[in-house]
């Protein structure tokens, strides 16, 4: 049986298409960042619409801080600064805030994609912790 996702998967396109899949229908809402670009939102799923109130298109450009507010813990947004600094992976909580200012908690991992040596692409999911 195969065990890793490049086995399973060996075809790109499929893959890509099989990911895509997991992502429109995943429960957990999914961002992608670009990594070398000011940490712009290139991606958001159905489930993040679902989460925040934000359509994907609207968020596309902008970064994740838009769901930061006065009730945001600064000590656990400097943990995730210091985990992107150091191309490392964050688990946390943090108060956010939906599209129409409802506060609620967040439960996010932000994970690097590197390609080569360089982390390209920053992937959250993201739930209501
Ligand atoms: C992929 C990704 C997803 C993120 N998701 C959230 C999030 O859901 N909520 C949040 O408060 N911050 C999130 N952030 C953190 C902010 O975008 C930002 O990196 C953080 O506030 C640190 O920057 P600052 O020091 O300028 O505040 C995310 C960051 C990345 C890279």
């Amino acid at each position: 049986m195969a065990s890793s996702l490049e086995k399973a998967l060996e075809d790109t396109e499929a893959s890509l298409k099989a990911l895509k899949v997991l992502t429109e229908n995943s429960y957990d809402s999914i961002l992608i960042t670009d990594a070398i670009d000011g940490a712009k939102i290139i991606y958001a799923n159905k489930a993040f619409k679902k989460l925040t109130g934000y359509d994907p298109e609207e968020v596309l450009g902008k970064t994740p801080k838009i769901l930061q507010g006065p009730g945001t813990d600064k000590k656990e947004i400097a943990r995730l600064a210091e985990a992107l600094k150091n191309d490392s992976r964050f688990e946390g909580k943090a108060i956010n805030y939906r599209k129409d200012g409802a506060p609620f908690l967040m439960q996010w991992r932000v994970l690097p994609v590197s390609v080569g040596l360089q982390t390209r692409f920053w992937v959250a999911i993201q739930r209501e912790g």
